[in-house]
């Protein structure tokens, strides 16, 4: 069963948080959003991607991305583990997270957006959830997934990262290449003719000559 594909609008689900209950569209409003979820509380390579998230929570604001964590235990456990996650970050304990944590203890969310990992089990032997990220944008369709097995953290560096090639190409017509940075010069959208090119970047483009004598690899400097 495929499971949520990029340009889905994403799902509406109502669920109990660190913060109350929240539907998830009005939790978005017209920001974009991140949710990311973790296997379980308590549990060490959780603790330290939190603890980054938080740290570098004011980034994803200034980017007009609302950020929320998702874990398959309940808001008490989650209160009490982000207690450890701010005094890890180098915060007051008491200081609260800069974001909610959904509780998903029935696991019907983690099913929902097909986020169980199957390799690895609590010790009843049930499914833990994998390390999802989905992208969020205005439009509440979904703009990337990225699904990483619960035994590997996440880089937040290249979530903000990707956000921002996200951003960059919903308002203009370019693609960022290969270990991008902003900044740095963007390609033109094949679909783009040089003519039509022209009009989008009137600073002009530089094209790179290659063996086949096609002229694709179409840079300009934003
Ligand atoms: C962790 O967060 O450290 C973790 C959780 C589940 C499996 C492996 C590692």
């Amino acid at each position: 069963m495929p499971g949520l594909l990029l340009g889905d609008v994403f799902p509406n689900f109502e669920a109990e948080t660190t913060t109350g209950r929240i539907k998830m569209h009005d939790f978005l409003g017209n920001s974009w959003g991140i949710l990311f979820s973790h296997p379980r509380d308590f549990t060490p390579v959780c603790t330290t991607e939190l603890a980054c998230a938080a740290s570098i929570s004011e980034q994803f604001r200034k980017r007009d991305v609302k950020m929320i964590a998702l874990s398959i235990d309940s808001v008490e456990d989650h209160r009490n583990w982000s207690k450890d996650v701010m005094a890890f970050a180098g915060d007051q304990a008491e200081s609260p997270l800069p974001f909610p944590i959904i509780a998903d203890d029935k696991r019907e969310l983690s099913v929902q957006l097909g986020m169980l990992d199957p390799d690895e089990r609590d010790k009843d032997g049930m499914p833990l959830t994998a390390r999802c990220v989905f992208v969020i944008g205005p439009d509440k369709k979904l703009k990337l997934s990225i699904l990483y097995p619960a035994t590997t953290g996440r880089n937040f560096d290249e979530l903000l990262r990707v956000i921002d090639s996200l951003q960059l190409t919903a308002q203009k017509k370019v693609a960022t290449p290969v270990n991008w940075k902003p900044g740095e010069k963007v390609m033109v959208i094949p679909s783009l003719s040089d003519a039509e090119a022209a009009v989008h970047f009137p600073q002009g483009m530089t094209c790179k000559e290659l063996p086949s004598g096609k002229k694709y690899l179409r840079y300009t400097q934003l």
